[in-house]
């Protein structure tokens, strides 16, 4: 039996794409172990799915994903699935894996690799060096949040509801991940909520205040409103080291500092459960930030970074293996800095499309590993 079990759910438009360039790093690393030490199940999500099934997610792929020790998820959505039902609507599947997974821990970093720093809409020196992390929360809030719906009103208009919901566990767990994850690299968090509007505001301030008096007041923490927070990250972006937010903030936040990095094309995430007393093992799902970019899908030109460096999260976070989690973050910035580039990360006309770049990240992971 292989000793990491994946599901590839590779979903939608460029998801295909950047799955199959997953599939052959995944590869690689299977081979340097000797084989068997990866295997790869696949399944249908998203509109795939509602094409095949009539639904965004099957319960057979739901138990492949609870029996997998990591779920590879490329992308959701598209133009074809506009006027499906909105419960079988291809967003829909991934926040089912999400929700039934308990995958409440979102870590979404934005690194600036040094061949990038001229790719970024901002100046290079903003951007130079930089190492941030969000923490967005991924199970609850306006995301969640019940009644959702949209009804009738009896004079002809209609009156549409979504509910910001959190409990004090919910913002705890969160705010512990948020600062465990601070003591491993530069000792700050900053908190971002809107307090002077929501009443959940309030309740994720005065959490995280008591959260970090009580465990962690070695740590630096600030609160910071969610909009000045916008605002910050692209005036002052280095200011910042790990940021934890609501589920409805991390989504806008973390599009923001995508393009500190150069491309949306770049951002990795991990999307991890609690950790098992018993086995001390998590359920856990890597998923580039980005959607399935209809616009250039099926054109072959998708940057496959955010799907790879995704995999390389799983190395690190659910299969223990640092050191090829290390090894494949340098295969990558390696081979930005042969100057091989796709359209999204400023390639121009010599712009090379995803298979290439994956070469280039193969070719790299070589040289690096002898
Ligand atoms: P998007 O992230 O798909 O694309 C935004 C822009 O970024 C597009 O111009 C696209 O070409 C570019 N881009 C994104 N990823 C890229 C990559 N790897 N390489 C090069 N360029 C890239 O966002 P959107 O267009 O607003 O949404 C399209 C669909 O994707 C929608 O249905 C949305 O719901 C869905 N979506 C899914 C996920 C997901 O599955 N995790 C995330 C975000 C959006
Ligand atoms: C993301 C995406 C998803 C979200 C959508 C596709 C449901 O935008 O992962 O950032 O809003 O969480
Ligand atoms: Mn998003």
């Amino acid at each position: 039996m292989a000793t990491h079990k994946i599901l590839l759910l590779p979903g939608d438009g460029i998801g295909t794409e950047i799955a199959a360039a997953a599939r052959r790093v995944i590869g690689w690393f299977d081979q340097r172990a000797g084989g068997g030490a990866f295997s790869i199940e696949e399944d249908v999500v998203g509109g795939a799915a509602y094409d095949a099934h009539g639904v965004a997610i099957t319960d057979a792929a739901m138990a492949l994903a609870q029996a997998s020790d990591a779920v590879l998820f490329g992308a959701v959505g598209g133009p074809k699935w506009a006027d499906v039902p909105y419960e079988v609507r291809p967003e829909a599947g991934l926040l089912r894996l999400r929700k039934d997974l308990g995958l409440f821990a979102n870590l979404r970093p934005a690194i600036c690799y040094p061949a990038l720093a001229d790719a970024s809409s901002l100046k290079r020196e903003l951007v130079e060096g930089l190492d941030i992390l969000i923490v967005r929360e991924l199970t609850g809030g306006v995301y969640f949040g019940e009644p959702k719906e949209i009804t009738e009103l009896a004079n002809g208009q209609k009156r549409a509801v979504d509910t910001q919901v959190y409990e004090t566990y919910e913002i705890e767990r969160i705010a512990r991940v948020a600062f465990d994850l601070a003591r491993t690299r530069s000792n700050k968090v900053s908190s971002s909520e809107k307090h002077n509007v929501m009443k959940s505001g309030v309740l994720w301030k005065e959490v995280v205040t008591a959260v970090h008096a009580r465990e962690y007041a070695d740590v630096s923490l600030e609160h910071i409103l969610a909009d000045n927070c916008g605002m910050q990250l692209v005036r002052r972006p280095k200011q910042f080291d790990v940021i934890v937010c609501d589920n409805l903030f991390g989504d806008m936040l973390s599009d923001v500092a995508a393009m500190l990095t150069g491309s949306l094309g770049m951002l990795p995430s991990a999307a991890l459960g609690a950790v098992d007393e018993a086995t001390g093992r998590r359920k856990a799902m890597y998923e580039p930030v980005h959607g399935s970019a209809p616009d250039i899908a099926g054109t072959g030109a998708a940057n496959p970074i955010a799907m790879i460096a995704s995999f390389a999260m799983a190395l690190r976070y659910s299969f223990g293996l640092v050191e090829e989690a290390v090894l494949l973050d340098n295969a990558i910035a390696a081979a930005l800095d042969t100057g091989v580039r796709t359209r999204d990360i400023g390639g121009g006309d010599k712009s090379v499309g995803t298979q290439v770049m994956t070469d280039a990240i193969l070719a790299a992971l070589d040289r690096l590993s002898v």
